[in-house]
């Protein structure tokens, strides 16, 4: 793993300051910092006109883009992330030794450390990732997300208003601040409603939503009252490489693989609209290109699809790619157990105007996109072992221990009661 620079001493020249670099610990605001094993002596790594700072890159999205950045040649990239459950530097294995990639170990919360890294490396821009993403942990423990995703946007945010205010003429000009949210923010649509689009009001649902809506909040005031040049995406439910398998598409890859049962929430029929991931990086790299400063935009693939169809798909995908399991047909180990609360009924992304203005299509059909992310957990089956260690186990236990198990007729004849009873009130 690397880690952070210093301040004030990358001035020191050649091999010397490296030398003192890797072995001092830098304190800075209470904050220990060591010098990435791959940092230039004469250059802070990352740094420069050309630099972006990602919050949260070590995540399912952040890591993606990261990758995906760097592969075509975006710039040098520094990496704030604190590495909570969710953040695997194992993600980032094949940069670890770029010099172009730096990364921090810190919480986005530490407003001292955010604002001296934004002074050291001078970033173009920030990519701000970083969150608590997880519905079902928000419904548990609803506090580490209002502190990451409210207080912990609102520190960002903060640092980079006054970054911003010390820039002069094309710095100035470029930088950009993009706050990546989701379109949970939006609430729930019934089966024949339209789209989320970008002037759907409100309605979060879950703490998680909430906790994003709120963020989002911010970052509109930011532009309008101190003029900070944000701009805000909302994206829909993503998928493929690296995502924690809490989430449902690898949550049921990894069950599956080991004849678990696949815990379908409710009747299954809750419809989200999936995107494969790297489609969303594609979209957040024309945003940060093109965008218009102050707008939000929807992203989507248009791939609205009911949880059990994924479901079901994934597991006729693993009975083709899995010919000798012992587990198929893998239909077989679906479980229907008890629903989430408040379980929003479904997502819908019009993406429209990121299309329109910004010339973005997704490139992946959800079918491409689901057989590459079904190889991909079959061909680093370490990687999957790697995350699902002691605290993982705990969190299966906390979430599936109490969900009863049902038959489908149960589960279907349950909604049918909980829609009689909202219709009555
Ligand atoms: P993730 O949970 O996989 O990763 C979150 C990352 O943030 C992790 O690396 C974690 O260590 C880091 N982090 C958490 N708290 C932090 C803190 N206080 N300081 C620094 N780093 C911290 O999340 P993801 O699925 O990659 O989502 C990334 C962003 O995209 C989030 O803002 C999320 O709301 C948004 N989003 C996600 C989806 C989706 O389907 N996953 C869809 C739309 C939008
Ligand atoms: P998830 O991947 O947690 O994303 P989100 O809640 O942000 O949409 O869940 C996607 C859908 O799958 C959601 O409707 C809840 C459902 N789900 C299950 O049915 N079973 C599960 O074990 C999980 C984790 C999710």
């Amino acid at each position: 793993m690397k880690s952070a620079d210093t301040l004030g001493l990358v001035v020191l020249p050649g091999c010397w300051a490296a030398l003192i670099l890797r072995r001092l610990h830098v304190a800075c605001g209470g904050v220990s910092w060591r010098m990435a094993p791959n940092q230039k002596a004469d250059k802070v790594a990352g740094s420069g006109a050309d630099s972006i700072l990602v919050t949260g890159g070590a995540g399912f999205i952040g890591s993606n883009f990261v990758l995906d950045w760097l592969a075509a040649g975006g710039g040098p990239v520094v990496n704030l992330d604190k590495l909570t459950y969710a953040g695997n530097p194992a993600n980032l294995a094949a940069v670890a030794s770029d010099p172009a990639y730096t990364f921090v170990h810190g919480d986005i919360c530490d407003s001292e450390l955010v604002a001296a890294l934004l002074r050291e490396y001078r970033p173009r821009a920030v990519v701000h990732f970083a969150a608590e993403s997880h519905v079902d942990r928000s419904i548990v423990g609803p506090e580490a997300f209002l502190r990451t995703n409210i207080d912990g946007t609102f520190t960002l945010l903060r640092a980079a208003r006054e970054y911003y205010g010390s820039l002069t003429g094309e710095e100035r000009e470029r930088f950009r601040f993009l706050h990546v949210s989701t379109d949970e923010v939006y609430g729930t649509l019934t089966p024949e409603a339209p789209a989320f689009h970008e002037e759907t009001p409100y309605a979060p649902n879950s703490p998680y939503a909430a906790s994003k809506a709120s963020s989002d909040h911010l970052v509109r005031a930011w532009v309008h009252t101190y003029g900070l040049p944000a701009i805000v995406t909302n994206c829909s439910n993503n998928y493929g490489p690296y995502q924690f398998p809490e989430k449902l598409i690898p949550l049921m890859i990894a069950n599956a693989l080991q004849g678990k049962a696949l815990p379908v929430y409710g009747d299954g029929q809750q419809v989200r609209d999936w995107l494969y991931v790297l489609d969303h990086c594609r979209a957040i790299r024309a945003v940060l290109e093109r965008g218009r400063v102050g707008e939000t935009y929807n992203v989507g693939g248009g791939n609205q699809r009911s949880n059990l169809e994924v479901v079901t798909t994934l597991c006729a995908l693993l009975d083709e790619l899995v010919p000798r399991s012992q587990f198929k047909p893998h239909v077989q180990l679906v479980k229907y157990v008890t629903d989430r609360p408040g379980h929003d009924r479904r997502y819908a992304i019009d993406a429209r105007k990121l299309e329109s203005e910004l010339g973005w299509r997704a490139q992946e059909s959800f079918e491409t996109g689901l057989r590459k992310t079904v190889k991909w957990y079959l061909a680093n089956s370490a990687w999957v072992e790697g995350v699902t260690s002691g605290a993982y186990q705990q969190w299966l236990s906390q979430n599936y221990a109490g969900r009863e198990v049902r038959s489908r007729a149960t589960a279907v004849e349950e909604r049918t009661t909980i829609v009689a009873g909202e219709g009555s009130r």
